[in-house]
């Protein structure tokens, strides 16, 4: 089998491709984060290179203009070696680091639970020595002491430790130390050592998004972080969403395998990252709590993902039991227990229930909304006395996805737009204030309401004639407006949001109040019972409310009974890894709420329907826009 070099341009990295492999697996290869949203399957159009030496042989041209075919543009995914090559990488097909969040991770640093009883620990014991009058066994003794100095009594003991105990207890005059990791209903003595040992252990928290890992290192001792780091998640070179990601894991051969060890590699560098950052050892991290939603969780741990997307919608597992460390490949103590905060369903996984957890719904007396907007639009509405969950199809395009200049929140995203309605002029602003790439979901949403009030778009989301706004064109795809002309942007090229996109948004924004409409019809409640919203999730966090509202994504309600809570699967883990009742709790919680399938039955259909329109067709469901 013939093997050749690919050379990428700007960076000057070079790989080999096996023949066959494609440029976006020899850019993998190479280290080069590329856009692939749809996850090789060349319909994106995301993963564009130009070719500047030798040839390659084009499966498919997708959705190249003529100008970028005679540019010399390709498409990684469709593109195979004929021979050695060089391409050259735009900046608009690399995935850029983008907002993980970490300000307000960092804020949680002082947010300790209550009972504060992490999920490792180290015990000093001091044992009564034995004698003829007191002959039990070495075990025994570790184990009535342990249970009379802590309280515990479901500690067990592993072969290892239990075969060097007697010399360890010895060696240190029967005052030794006790290293304890909860393994869910039980407590593993992992290890005894003698004498005390002042040694620092640590925890990670992990939150597994499809997008987006980020991980937090934690002080078991005395519950505080020590650091945090996030990147995007090594997955997205097999698909944006988790639909694609489970098509490639299930499709392919080794794909799981693949999918996992992508997961994996992801996590393990941002804890190089991290330790080398703090001078934390790897092998002093003695626990992990991960929270992901469910198709993350299966294939981080390499469990076959295939049901979760065929009706009717059946995972392998929702609650998990702790695995180590090691079968996973994951750097910290070969021994650690991971545990992985549990699901309800194929679509509400163990991030929302972190979430749900840390606000303590289920305690609640006020009725209570948690939406997290991503891919889906995933929701828990309750208080103390019922929960609900939901999850609706909400599409990529709040973030970025199917929406031709659409990028998620990284630098040159536009994240909020004014137009002025006299003249159409926009005025934006950009993530870092990077000239303009494309717009992201903030932006999307600040652009859907401005456009309809400056009578541009109607409620339907059609584009109005106003032939007297310059701005305001017929493009290939029909009617289009013009956010940045090609000589203010990043790239070169007319920032533009077309009817299309437009619709595409009013579809997601759509599916996302019918979510909240349809739980709320279930319990027979109106909108205005909800008395406070919790958003979670990257997106949230530069939704302008109002905004939100006026296009009918979010209920009408006075903005006050609004607040944000950031990356909310980060901080449950935290806490869970924090706190043995945490962690407990969520499996609690997750056994309490009632799971909505929004595919039976037509409420959900009907509400969506209705729900095409901005804001709404009804509209005294929003009383402040009348
Ligand atoms: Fe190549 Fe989508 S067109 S990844």
């Amino acid at each position: 089998m013939s093997s050749y070099t690919v050379r990428f341009l700007p960076d000057n990295l070079e790989t080999t491709v096996q023949e066959g492999e494609n440029l976006l697996q020899a850019a993998a290869r190479a280290g080069i984060p590329l856009k692939a949203s749809c996850g090789g399957r060349g319909t994106c159009g995301r993963c564009r290179m130009i070719l500047k030496e030798g040839e390659v042989t084009q499966l498919q041209k997708g959705k190249l203009t003529p100008e970028q075919l005679a540019a010399g543009y390709v498409l990684a995914c469709q593109s195979i070696p004929a021979g050695p090559v060089v391409v050259e990488v735009p900046a608009e097909s690399r995935l850029a680091e983008h907002r993980v969040l970490l300000a307000e991770e960092r804020a949680g640093e002082e947010l300790l639970p209550a009972g504060f009883d992490p999920l490792f620990k180290k015990v000093a014991l001091e044992l009564p020595p034995p004698d003829l009058e007191d002959s039990r066994d070495d075990a025994g003794r570790l184990l009535d002491t342990l249970e009379k100095t802590t309280g515990m009594d479901d500690a067990l003991f592993n072969l290892e430790t239990l075969s060097n105990l007697p010399a360890v207890l010895r060696e240190g005059q029967w005052r030794v130390t006790a290293s304890l990791a909860d393994g869910k209903g039980y407590t593993e003595i992992v290890r005894v050592e003698p004498g005390r040992r002042a040694e620092k252990y640590y925890g990670l928290a992990v939150d597994i998004g499809t997008t987006t890992v980020v991980v937090e290192l934690v002080d078991l001792a005395g519950g505080r972080t020590v650091g945090v780091k996030g990147r995007y998640n090594k997955q997205a070179v097999y698909g944006d969403d988790v639909i694609s990601r489970i098509i490639y894991a299930v499709e392919t051969p080794g794909g799981r395998r693949e999918m996992q060890r992508a997961a994996v590699d992801t996590i393990n560098e941002l804890i190089t990252a991290l330790t080398a950052e703090t001078g934390v050892e790897s092998k002093d991290i003695h626990a992990v709590v991960c929270a992901g939603n469910t198709t993350m969780t299966h294939l981080f741990l390499g469990i076959d993902p295939a049901y979760i997307r065929m009706e009717p919608y059946t995972p392998a597992v929702n609650s998990l039991p702790p695995v180590r460390a090691a079968e996973l490949g994951l750097m910290v103590s070969p021994g650690a227990l991971v545990h992985c905060l549990p699901s309800i369903a194929s679509y509400v996984g163990g991030d929302i229930m972190a979430g749900a957890r840390l606000i303590e719904i289920d305690q609640a007396e006020e009725l209570t909304l948690f939406i997290d907007v991503g891919t889906n639009g995933e929701m828990v509405l309750g208080n103390k006395d019922w929960l609900l969950a939901c999850a609706c199809s909400a599409g990529p395009a709040f973030e970025g996805g199917g929406i031709r200049h659409g990028m998620r929140a990284m630098a040159g995203a536009i994240e909020h737009v004014q137009i002025d309605p006299r003249t159409g002029e926009v005025h934006y602003q950009t993530v870092d204030g990077a000239k303009p790439l494309g717009i992201c979901g903030s932006g999307l949403i600040d652009l859907m309401a401005v456009l309809r009030d400056a009578g541009i778009i109607d409620r339907t989301g059609q584009f109005l004639s106003r032939p007297e706004l310059p701005r305001l064109r017929e493009g290939d795809e029909g009617p289009e407006y013009v956010l940045a002309w090609a000589h203010e942007s990043g790239n070169e090229q007319d920032i533009t949001i077309s009817e299309a996109d437009v619709k595409n948004l009013i579809r997601a924004k759509g599916a996302v109040f019918a979510g909240i409409r349809t739980m709320l019809r279930m319990v027979d409640l109106p909108v205005e019972a909800i008395e406070r919203v919790i958003v979670a999730g990257g997106f949230g966090r530069y939704i302008n409310i109002r905004d939100a509202i006026a296009i009918g994504l979010f209920p009408d309600l006075p903005v006050e009974r609004y607040s944000y809570i950031g990356n909310s699967s980060l901080k449950g883990a935290r806490l869970a890894l924090l706190s043995r009742r945490v962690r407990d709790g969520v499996e609690e919680l997750a056994r309490k709420v009632t799971y909505l399938e929004l595919s039976v039955g037509n409420t959900f259909m009907d509400e969506f329907v209705s729900a095409l329109f901005l804001p709404h067709t009804d509209l005294n469901l929003f009383p402040s826009l009348i």
